[in-house]
């Protein structure tokens, strides 16, 4: 069942190039995006103020990368909540908000209760998850279908991917429905969004070996932190929560501007940096953060574009992605990093796929 593999998240991981090409299946041609599936009449989209998106965990994550991306493409506010804190906080929406869930699972307790409390307050909820027939897709007033198949491992790995790719086609549906886009810029993100599935391949084929070797110069280490600027932060957001989960290894993410309100006092010699370099509109400020961290002796490893040499003369180690559009780079950025702490967890001997404490659903609030 494990199909070869020694754990279900090593077989998810490498199943996400497949997953995500059958996330795009039917969902667009080389002109436009097609959402139908959802029925939403345009000018229902027209009307939305304001978009909140509420999930736990990893789908929050996916979550924080929506925000950048609708608020880039589409220009309408989007708040990001945990569902937790959302359902609990009279949240303000009304029929002009429209609330996006996501889970997994689709039976999260505290998404579900966010799902019924933004319906109680009159706003339409879609959903985005991956169980066809879970408590949240058959209450939600929409369903988009991450279509990745069974996720068994506790970590999320094709699930996160594709609720990234799910943020990314539902902005520029969207925008190209509220006129924010025009249609050469649609069709320039589809070329983009096609590559893909075909990029994590890439990214798997040429950094896994390298990874492994990292892993075990790593495992040694009790505290790592991962920084990054623009969409950059939410991706070392949930590379941070990998490791953590499964290795153990306590981590920390940062957006990178924030290290010298604090955590920069942790940073002494050879303690582990994780730095996300993909953001060329931030390139040079994010630059400057990782020699901040190298002059105070940090073991930088960084997630860069191909074709950057400059991060070589900072960094120790660089793990390459291909170059896509600046919005489109979290989906690939997360993959090396789904794979360092899957490596890592490996050699500390951990329960990968059932780590302590956890569960894969989480019925109880
Ligand atoms: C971490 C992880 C969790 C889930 C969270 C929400 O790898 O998988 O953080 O993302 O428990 O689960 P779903 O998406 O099923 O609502």
């Amino acid at each position: 069942e494990k199909g070869g593999y020694e754990h279900f998240m090593l077989k998810e991981i490498h199943e996400q190039p497949e997953a995500l090409r059958r996330f795009l299946v039917g969902r667009l041609n080389d002109e436009s995006v097609h959402l139908e599936e959802l029925n939403l009449n345009p000018e229902e989209i027209k009307s939305y103020s304001r978009i909140f998106i509420v999930a736990c965990g990893t789908a929050y994550h996916s979550g924080l990368v929506g925000k950048y991306v609708i608020e880039k493409l589409v220009r309408i506010p989007v708040e990001v909540d945990i569902a937790s804190e959302f359902r609990y906080r009279q949240p303000l929406i009304d029929e002009s908000t429209l609330v996006i869930v996501v889970s997994q699972s689709g039976e999260t307790a505290d998404t579900l209760a966010a799902l019924r409390e933004a319906q109680g307050r009159g706003a339409k909820v879609v959903a985005i998850t991956n169980v066809v027939g879970s408590t949240i897709a058959r209450e939600a007033d929409e369903v988009m279908y991450l279509r990745v198949g069974p996720e068994i491992a506790v970590a999320s790995t094709k699930a996160y991917t594709a609720m990234v790719m799910a943020f990314y086609l539902f902005a520029l549906y969207l925008g190209q429905i509220r006129g924010t886009l025009d249609t050469e810029e649609i069709q320039k993100a589809i070329a983009a969004l096609k590559q893909i599935p075909e990029q994590v391949k890439w990214i798997i084929e040429n950094t896994e070996s390298e990874i492994q070797k990292l892993a075990e110069q790593f495992t040694k280490h009790e505290n790592a932190f991962f920084i990054g600027r623009s969409v950059d932060y939410t991706v070392s957001m949930e590379g941070s929560l990998k490791l953590k989960e499964i290795s153990y290894i306590h981590a920390e993410a940062y957006a990178a501007g924030e290290l010298k309100h604090g955590t920069l006092a942790l940073i002494t010699n050879g303690v582990p940096v994780i730095a996300l370099v993909t953001q060329e509109s931030v390139y040079e400020k994010m630059l400057s953060n990782v020699q901040e961290v190298r002059a105070r002796e940090a073991w930088v490893i960084a997630v860069a574009l191909e074709g950057d040499e400059e991060i070589k003369k900072s960094a120790e180690n660089v793990l390459y992605i291909p170059q896509t559009m600046e919005l489109f780079t979290s989906v690939l950025a997360i993959i090396p990093l789904q794979l360092l702490a899957y490596y890592v967890a490996r050699l500390r001997g951990c329960d990968v796929d059932q780590p302590r404490n956890l569960a894969k659903s989480v019925t109880v609030e």
